[in-house]
């Protein structure tokens, strides 16, 4: 278990999770690393740590560079457990360590783990010197916990970004530069859409502030570190934050014995014959947080549900519940379904819809199986409605 240098005197220290599958509920499908950073100066700093679990693996890549009781502050960016979880082990051993946390951080600190540890509160514009480097703190609340923050160090151009602007991502390699772009790419959008994405306004006030900070890497807390491609994830988050949408309509939809798919492909004709990109999403074979990398910049959400047991499948009332808690804002929403009786799936539906403040383009059921007529009422008007 060996540090990987990243900075002359700062090294990488954390843990690569190649087989977690889901972070709750999160499809995690590459894995994912736990990013915690040690800097060695005449004080020496620990930024973060690692999950419970790596944290003896945490330690040992520690002592590949130093005796781990020498490490005199210890950094906590934000409070959530895959980051500060190993705090308790290696306070074990840096036993003189003074934590450095927001004003909640430090009260999150001490709700998760209690009072016993020697913490200093900073809040934005603070600075702590070690020696020659300076580590400069920037609270960054909502991005996307209350207590977050981001740490920068301006001798190395250097910010430690904690969550913002990583990926989960599994590897070996850490660098931008070392492994296919593209991968890291949608993993960040992946990560924005599932993470981040509620707190869109908050991002691009993080984003205003990094704009001026001078910059040659960015260590965020989960998977690769930026070095050659710092203007490519700041773009992707300036347009991921931005909330705009483009021509592309997403059909999710579960069906029982094949009606609702029916409606489905009627549906994603009009879209298609309109020059509409389509995506067709059956939530038997499809993972919701996949689906939410793609909803990111679609204008039109189309949600189909057969009725079972007087309301929507099951399937489709977990990806509505994690869909509007991740609130995307501004979009076209279309409900559709088949039903035996009953059949007020699509009310419930566009119970989301509401919540979400969708604009709700049409409601269609139809009963049992649906024939030709129904059809092509449901196709002329949804083109009617789309073409107005
Ligand atoms: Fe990666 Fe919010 O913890």
């Amino acid at each position: 278990m060996k540090a990987t240098k990243i900075k002359e005197n700062i090294y990488w220290v954390g843990a690569v999770d190649w087989n977690v599958r889901n972070f709750h509920g999160y499809l995690t499908q590459r894995g994912t690393t736990y990013n915690a950073y040690l800097i060695i100066d005449k004080k020496i700093t620990l930024i973060d740590t690692v999950k419970p679990i790596y944290a003896g693996e945490m330690i040992k890549r520690i002592s590949s560079i130093i005796e781990p009781s020498k490490i005199d502050y210890i950094v906590s960016n934000h409070v959530e457990m895959d980051h500060s979880g190993a705090l308790p082990s290696i306070m074990e051993v840096a036993k003189n360590a003074q934590i450095i946390a927001s004003p909640k951080g430090v009260k999150g600190l001490k709700s998760h783990y209690g009072d016993f540890w020697n913490y200093k509160a900073v809040n934005t514009g603070d600075s702590i010197n070690t020696g020659e480097l300076n580590m400069s703190f920037i609270l960054t609340p909502m991005v996307h916990w209350p207590d977050n923050m981001i740490t920068y160090v301006p001798e190395e151009k250097l910010l430690f970004s904690n969550d913002g602007l990583g990926q989960h991502l599994a590897s070996s390699e850490r660098f931008d530069d070392e492994f296919p772009l593209d991968i890291i790419m949608e993993e960040a959008k992946k990560y924005y859409a599932n993470i981040v994405l509620p707190y869109s306004r908050q991002v691009k006030k993080e984003l205003e502030i990094i704009s001026g900070l001078d910059l040659n890497m960015i260590a965020p807390s989960h998977g690769i570190i930026w070095r050659s491609n710092i203007n490519k994830i700041l773009d992707g988050y300036k347009k991921w934050s931005t909330n705009n949408t483009k021509e592309k309509a997403i059909i999710i939809y579960d069906t029982m014995w094949g009606s609702t798919e029916i409606m489905a492909n009627a549906i994603k004709e009009v879209f298609d014959d309109n020059g509409i990109h389509t995506s067709m999403r059956n939530l038997e074979n499809h993972h919701m947080s996949d689906i939410m990398t793609e909803l990111i910049d679609a204008k039109y959400i189309c949600v189909g549900s057969p009725t079972l047991n007087s309301t929507m499948m099951p399937s489709v009332a977990g990806f509505l519940t994690y869909m509007s808690g991740l609130a995307p804002i501004g979009r076209k929403a279309l409900s559709f379904g088949s039903y035996g009786w009953g059949g007020k799936t699509v009310d419930d539906i566009n119970k989301y819809f509401e919540k979400s403040g969708f604009d709700i383009i049409l409601s269609k059921k139809i009963k049992y199986i649906p024939d030709n007529n129904d059809l092509d009422t449901l196709k002329s008007e949804l083109n009617d409605t789309i073409l107005k």
